[in-house]
């Protein structure tokens, strides 16, 4: 019996040694020292033995197994420690690589120009109101007090999806839509927004643009009050020394109404190229708030007043950055728009 266990242990070793797979030597390890293993044969035979032998024979089987058992356990570590190598050699990052750029963009000059004048009003502690761009005629036209058949349409023609439903040709409808949410309150907003023309497009037109437009409504105020937030916003949007300059002129919706020009800045009024040699560049229209459209907002005229301004935001970024030709605004010209990023 002693023999075949030191026949077993021989070939087992011989075979164990020469293993370099994990699951044969898995398989090995269940021939020998599995439950129905070669081992476990053999020592089924011990009772039949002797009381003196048994002890003897045991002794040897134990010694057979643990030898089996450590050469398993070395090979098992041994598999263990190949497979992390190869597992960290596949994963190997190479941190010396350059890495993938992502590029960063930049605010488009129309955006930039609109959160500026944003800016400068809401300091003066102006709210921003937003209003639709399909409008209804009632609000783009009538309520500002241009009835259907006024000649003054004919300078806003629109995009009609009906007959009573446009793209909005101008952000004045947001003046009557902001009144009459204010049920008769104060008012102080400026109105962002993008309007649409039926323009053929060229240089200086384009068939939608954006505009900004500001209302104020309250008891007292004046045509100096217009003058004086429209002095101050000139020089917060072009610097300390430009003046502004009232010319008379005609919107449906304000009485009286003026043309609003600023000093040229870039020549300081002497006259250069930028402004046609006039030293001035004419910006906004604006004028105190017709009594119709305050009724029609729901304000008595007899006790409140206001003033309006409205400015064409491509037309100041375009005397701003000395842009020539408005279509460049939208044709996403990345040559264009990346001049812009680091201003
Ligand atoms: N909405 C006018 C336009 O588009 C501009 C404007 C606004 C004029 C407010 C006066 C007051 O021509």
């Amino acid at each position: 019996m002693k023999d075949k266990l030191e026949a077993l242990k021989a070939e087992a070793l011989t075979k164990l040694q020469a293993v370099n797979d994990p699951q044969i030597l898995n398989e090995l390890r269940v021939k020998y020292l599995g439950k129905k293993g070669e081992l476990t044969e053999v020592l089924r035979g011990m009772g039949g033995l002797s009381a003196e032998e048994r002890p003897v024979i045991g002794q040897v089987a134990n010694l057979v197994r643990s030898a089996i058992e450590e050469v398993i356990g070395a090979k098992q570590e041994l598999f263990q420690q190949q497979e992390t190598e190869s597992r960290l050699n596949a994963e190997k990052i190479d941190v010396t690589l350059p890495g993938r750029g992502m590029p960063q963009g930049g605010i488009h000059p129309l955006s930039r120009v609109i959160q500026e004048i944003e800016d400068i009003f809401i300091g003066m502690g102006y709210k921003v109101a937003e209003g639709p761009e399909v409008e209804t005629d009632y609000y783009n036209f009538e309520a500002l007090n241009l009835p259907k058949n006024h000649p003054a349409r004919d300078m806003q023609d629109s995009f009609y999806i009906t007959d009573d439903i446009l793209m909005r040709t101008q952000t004045s409808p947001v003046q009557i839509r902001t009144m009459q949410a204010m049920n008769g309150e104060p008012v102080k907003v400026i109105c962002p927004g993008k309007v649409f023309r039926r323009d053929d497009d060229d240089a200086t037109h384009s068939f939608q643009f954006h505009q900004i437009e500001g209302l104020v409504i309250g008891r007292n105020i004046r045509m100096s009050d217009l003058k004086g937030t429209l002095q101050q916003f000139m020089k917060e949007m072009f610097g300390p020394s430009a003046g502004i300059r009232l010319r008379p002129s005609f919107f449906p919706f304000t009485e009286p109404s003026v043309e609003v020009d600023v000093s040229c800045f870039k020549c300081g009024g002497e006259g250069c190229r930028l402004c046609k040699q006039s030293g001035w560049l004419e910006i906004l229209g604006a004028g105190m708030v017709h009594p119709n459209v305050l009724r029609m907002g729901g304000y008595d005229p007899e006790v409140y007043s206001g003033f309006a301004f409205g400015m064409g935001a491509e037309r100041i970024a375009m005397l701003k950055y000395g842009i020539d030709d408005i279509r460049y605004f939208y044709t996403n010209d990345m040559g264009f728009v990346k001049q812009f990023k680091g201003i």
